[in-house]
């Protein structure tokens, strides 16, 4: 099994020890900060923006990567990589012309993601995949953490994964929504290699060990 990466999302930590939440994803053996912009809109429920996502990256040792459930992202693409984006990954149900945002996110540097929601299909991605750095598989309704991952995303993985092997491409498989230690080796041994985890990290009593024990999937320590 390749070596994948962990995605704490840190719609999970306690906002009010923010700076302590952070200090502990620094310690662990995380690879990236998972950070989900939300507008009301797009998805019903509102979270954060570009001036906590700022002062987030200046605080994380790890690179940010950031999941905007916005409507036309494409207004505020280059100000969230200046507030530290590694990664910005945009819906295809928000982006009616996905190839020219995939672009705009690249110029400023950064790498492209496009997350489907559950109903939406990944062969819908297969004239644009040369052009995506990552496609995320939103295993739960954006909008919340803590819900129950939804099955139905494992035969989106394996036919995911086909169509970039089949390829030779170069695309990483995020899987968000629902994961933890009880389903991520069946996620990871369908194809994905990022996975990213809230309440399976944030709400465990040893967060720092949740990662580590994810981040040995597969390995001989596990
Ligand atoms: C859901 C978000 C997820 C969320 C995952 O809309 O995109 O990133 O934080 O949370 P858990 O891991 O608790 O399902
Ligand atoms: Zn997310």
């Amino acid at each position: 099994m390749p070596t994948h990466k962990i995605a704490p999302s840190i719609l999970a930590a306690d906002f009010g020890n923010l700076e302590r939440d952070i200090s502990m994803i620094n310690q662990s053996e995380s690879d990236w900060l998972h950070i989900d912009i939300m507008d009301g809109i797009f998805v019903p429920n509102i979270s954060y923006g570009q001036a906590i996502t700022k002062r987030i990256g200046e605080l994380c040792e790890k690179p940010l990567d950031v999941h905007l459930m916005i409507m036309q992202p494409e207004r505020y693409v280059e100000q969230f990589r200046d507030a530290g984006a590694e990664i910005i990954t945009v819906h295809y149900e928000a982006c009616p012309h996905l190839h020219r945002n995939l672009q705009q996110i690249k110029a400023t540097g950064a790498k492209a993601g496009v997350a489907l929601n559950p109903h939406t299909n990944v062969e819908l991605l297969e004239d644009v995949l040369e052009d995506i750095n990552m496609v995320c598989l939103m295993s739960v309704n954006p909008g919340f953490g803590g819900q129950k991952f939804i099955y139905c995303t494992m035969n989106k993985i394996r036919k995911l994964r086909t169509m970039i092997d089949e390829r030779n491409l170069n695309v990483d498989i995020e899987i968000d929504g629902g994961v933890g230690l009880q389903n991520a080796e069946v996620i990871l041994k369908a194809g994905a290699n990022v996975l990213v985890a809230g309440s399976s990290v944030f709400k465990s009593e040893d967060p720092i060990a949740t990662v580590k024990r994810l981040k040995a999937i597969g390995s001989d320590n596990f």
